[in-house]
């Protein structure tokens, strides 16, 4: 239940003196003039946004121009001409200039053909309900709610709708099925089944929409407190097949001789919102990459599905097979392809790791091991092992947690004692050539590589005297001393 605000309510909230100032300024231009959009939802949801849009009849810029010229210095005035928007920045808020327009869009882009138009207009062509209230600013009105297609009630009741027919708000600009997926995620709201039904019948308009803007709604989505609602219904509505394609193939159970194997892609959103809960449980800020890894953990089982007749199904090596099929997504859905993509891939690849050691015994070699290949990552590993425990049956859970308990005692216990996370050998390539008198060769690499597993192992310890004791026996061996 949202608070229900009087006039009285919104002149309170509206106390801040640049909104008395731009009220002002449009009634000496002789213009109405209103707060809208996400700034006004914001106030009934007692979340104070500092991103405020501006709607005028008339020129946008000109009163942008009017109210920065009056807010004086620490007032920053930037017009985009192209667009008829202008901003200014003042106080740590943003806000937006635009005049009330009326806009139709062209069959196959998103670019409108725009015309002025007066505030109903405007209304009109907004994307949901609850996106679509006003608050007037002009002096004799002023804190004055204009509500046409009840949004107050909308908002009350948790419904996402569109103010006009959906196949025509969604048609116009299709980023909008994204983005009411979005605010039914971060609100946990319902979507009206006409409004659902819609956004079904006209998933395919999505292709027409940059990758850019289509990745900003699926991060919003990602760092929502239940991103599995989003997803869910990225699913259920087409749209999934369509953007995420290796994501959407996860669905589905099959089953043979009477054994089914889960829903990868209800195992892999349930996983995603444990990871979101242990966050807020430990009081982390949510890690966007942290959130893709879980999303991405599982997304080589549909490749790596097979039936044994004496086992049932399994998924060997799906673990590998994912990684690689992460820099190829992040590409596409123009993810950035620096340090964030290597880190979803090194998460994919380990996300097995913890789980096999929980299972056997733990060997002080096995933890070396997985810490030296997580390196600083190994928190986040564990935080996503932890989710990836979704099973039903309690004693199953319990068990599985309590070894990785166990799993994290000795991983602190090793980590104390041989410093592995960031752990370079104390000799490397460069000093192994001037030892052995080689050039970069073959033997360089044999002698680094079983130098390092011998300290992983144990076998050598992990200091400069028994590493060259190691090397040269090693060397011996192989023929080059
Ligand atoms: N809007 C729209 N269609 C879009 C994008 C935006 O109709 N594709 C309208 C909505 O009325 C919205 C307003 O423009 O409220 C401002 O959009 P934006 O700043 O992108 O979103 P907000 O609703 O303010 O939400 P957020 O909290 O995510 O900023």
């Amino acid at each position: 239940m949202i608070k229900k605000l009087t006039q009285k309510d919104l002149i309170c909230h509206l106390n801040m003196p640049i909104f008395s100032i731009i009220g002002e300024e449009a009634d000496a231009l002789g213009r109405e003039c209103y707060v809208v959009g996400g700034y006004v939802r914001d106030i009934f949801l007692n979340c104070p946004s500092k991103d405020i849009d501006c709607v005028t009849v008339g020129s946008g810029i000109e009163l942008a121009q009017k109210v920065a010229k009056r807010l004086g210095r620490g007032a920053h005035l930037s017009v985009f001409r192209n667009f008829g928007t202008a901003q200014v920045k003042y106080k740590g808020m943003e806000v937006e200039f635009v005049g009330a327009r009326k806009e139709s869009y062209s069959h196959d882009s998103r670019k409108p053909v725009v015309e002025d138009g007066t505030i109903e207009d405007d209304q009109n062509r907004r994307d949901l309900t609850i996106n679509d209230m006003a608050i007037c600013l002009n002096q004799n009105r002023f804190g004055e709610l204009v509500d046409p297609f009840n949004g107050m009630e909308d908002l009350d009741q948790g419904l996402i709708r569109t103010p006009l027919d959906p196949d025509i708000t969604f048609s116009d600009d299709p980023l909008r099925m994204l983005r009411a997926i979005r605010f039914a995620c971060r609100f946990e709201f319902k979507i009206v089944p006409d409004t659902f039904e819609a956004i079904a019948r006209n998933r395919e308009r999505i292709k027409i929409i940059s990758g850019e803007r289509i990745i900003d709604e699926l991060n919003k989505i990602m760092l929502c407190r239940k991103p599995s609602i989003g997803w869910a219904l990225l699913q259920r509505c087409g749209l999934l097949q369509i953007i995420f394609p290796e994501l959407q193939a996860l669905a589905g159970i099959e089953t043979r001789e009477g054994r089914g194997h889960k829903d990868n892609f209800v195992h892999t959103i349930t996983v995603l919102d444990n990871v979101c809960r242990a966050e807020s449980e430990a009081g982390r800020e949510p890690n966007l990459w942290l959130h893709w890894a879980a999303l991405m953990h599982d997304l080589g089982k549909a490749r790596a599905k097979a039936w044994d007749e004496k086992i049932g199904w399994t998924f060997h090596n799906h673990d590998y097979l994912g990684s690689r099929m992460v820099l190829p997504i992040f590409r596409r859905l123009k993810l950035p392809l620096g340090a964030e993509e290597k880190y979803v891939e090194k998460l994919v690849l380990l996300h097995m790791r913890p789980i096999n050691l929980a299972e056997e015994t733990i060997t002080d070699s096995a933890i070396r091991r997985v810490l030296f290949e997580a390196g600083d990552d190994i928190d986040d590993l564990m935080t996503l092992c932890e989710a990836d425990i979704t099973s039903k049956i309690p004693e199953k859970v319990r068990r599985f947690l309590d070894n990785f308990k166990l799993v994290r005692r000795k991983m602190q216990e090793i980590e104390e004692k041989d410093r592995i996370r960031n752990w370079q050998p104390p000799v490397d390539g460069i000093e192994i050539m001037e030892r052995y008198h080689l050039t970069p060769c073959r033997e360089v690499g044999i002698l680094k590589d079983s130098l390092k597993d011998a300290i992983l192992d144990g076998i050598c310890g992990n200091n400069r005297e028994e590493a060259l004791a190691f090397l040269d026996s090693k060397a011996h061996e192989i023929g080059i001393l």
